[in-house]
């Protein structure tokens, strides 16, 4: 099929509801491309993706100076809450405010804190199952993938439970900053007044931490110490706040999108059936697949080359993982959905300095997950005659998924 291709227009309707051909073309018309209505070059290719996750020195992730700082300072006055807050977010910043605040983090975030969660992740697995009996038609997004990832983060964070379901409305909020999606003001407006709540919202409960430590994320952060070094009050609510939502919308796309693919591939469904060992591999296979972020951004703070390409400092890179995870020189047949997969090198948690800290448990919701649902469920139907997509660059986000679940 010869397809007429805007390769600029990353927000075409091509671009946003199929991406693996629009990015196959991208790809392999240049895989580091120069996009004129972006501002940047984008960056297709598997390897030269992981190139540019690694290289942190030459290509920085702080969203608060080179070029995406400049678009930045009109708005930063206006919305001074939510840039004090933002800015603190330890995946946007560089060395050593990066290295810092990720080592005291990392001390609360062990893997052995993150597998303790796991017969709680079951049992709400199993509780969010339930509802989803009876052969009715239900709404996947808002019943169970919105659910699941903002109770455990919630939980495991050690945030009170009468905030856990604002906080579903908050991350929503930020998501449409971060993500950019929506209308403009009302989408900075909105983003400053969530950011407002929640600070308010985790201020008494940070100091509560800090005075009657518990068994709980925000208690291990507020105790990290390295040297002399530990994190102020500020940082660790703008980091739980960070963690809030990095791990909260990110997973919710990974489940809906996980059974968009599996309704394409229904022999994989019956695997995963036959064999639940599979469930590690099929999370890992989903998150190529069609995992829920597109793409990251990074500048060059120097002049550099990627894949032959001249990159001049300040120039902007779009990461596109998406395209990388489809790549054939990487991965054999990527367009094969298979759930034992190995190995399967994607790009979807990141590379480098910033590989995603969350990527354990997001593994582990999506495993228990799709072990839960395909245990309930021989088959399912997925309602949409067309599926939409969120209009963003950087996150790949279904508008809406009606399931009907059969016993
Ligand atoms: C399917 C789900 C998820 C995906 C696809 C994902 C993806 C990513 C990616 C690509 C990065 C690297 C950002 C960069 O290089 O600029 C990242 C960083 C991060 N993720 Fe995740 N993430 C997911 C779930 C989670 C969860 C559940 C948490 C929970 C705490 C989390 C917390 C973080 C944090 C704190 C960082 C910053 C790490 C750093 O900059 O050093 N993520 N994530």
């Amino acid at each position: 099929m010869v397809l007429d291709v805007d390769l600029d227009d990353l927000l075409s309707p091509e671009a946003i509801d199929h991406p693996m051909r629009f990015y196959r073309r991208l790809r392999e018309t240049a895989p580091v491309y120069w996009n004129p209505r972006w501002n940047g070059w984008v960056v297709t290719g598997h390897r030269e993706v992981a190139q540019v996750f690694l290289n942190h020195a030459k290509l920085s992730s702080d969203r608060f100076a080179g070029p995406f700082g400049a678009s930045l300072s009109g708005e930063a006055s206006q919305y001074q809450q939510l840039f004090s807050f933002l800015s603190k977010f330890f995946v946007w910043k560089d060395q050593p405010y990066h290295t810092r605040v990720r080592s005291l983090v990392n001390k609360a975030f062990t893997p052995r804190s993150v597998e303790v969660l796991r017969p709680r992740v079951q049992e709400l697995v199993k509780e969010l199952v339930e509802p989803l009996r009876g052969g009715t038609e239900v709404d996947f997004l808002a019943q169970f993938a919105f659910t699941l990832p903002v109770v455990v983060i919630a939980e495991f964070l050690g945030v009170p439970p009468e905030g856990r379901y604002q906080m579903r409305e908050w991350s929503d909020d930020l998501g449409a900053v971060i993500f950019v999606r929506g209308n403009d003001a009302d989408r900075m407006r909105k983003g400053e007044q969530a950011m407002n709540e929640l600070v308010e919202f985790l201020r008494p409960v940070v100091a509560a931490r800090r005075a009657h430590p518990r068994d709980d994320l925000l208690s291990r952060m507020v105790q990290a110490v390295d040297g002399d070094d530990v994190l102020t009050d500020d940082e660790v609510i703008a980091n739980a706040i960070l963690m809030v939502f990095a791990g909260h919308e990110t997973t919710m796309n990974l489940l809906a999108n996980s059974m968009v693919v599996f309704d394409r591939f229904p022999g994989e469904w019956r695997r995963l059936r036959a064999d639940p060992s599979l469930a590690r591999t099929a999370a890992d296979e989903m998150l190529r697949y069609d995992g829920p972020i597109r793409a990251m951004a990074r500048w060059a703070t120097e002049p550099l080359e990627i894949g032959g390409e001249q990159i001049a400092e300040g120039d902007r890179v779009l990461l596109v993982q998406a395209a990388a995870n489809h790549d054939p020189a990487s991965f054999a047949d990527p367009e094969r959905l298979d759930i034992g997969r190995r190995p399967n090198r994607h790009t979807t948690f990141g590379q480098g300095i910033h590989i995603c800290l969350g990527a354990p448990l997001a593994r582990l919701e999506a495993e228990e997950a799709f072990l839960a649902l395909s245990r309930a469920f021989p088959r399912f139907t997925v309602h949409e005659q067309e599926l939409h997509y969120n209009p963003t660059v950087v996150s790949r986000s279904l508008t809406q998924l009606h399931i009907t679940f059969h016993e």
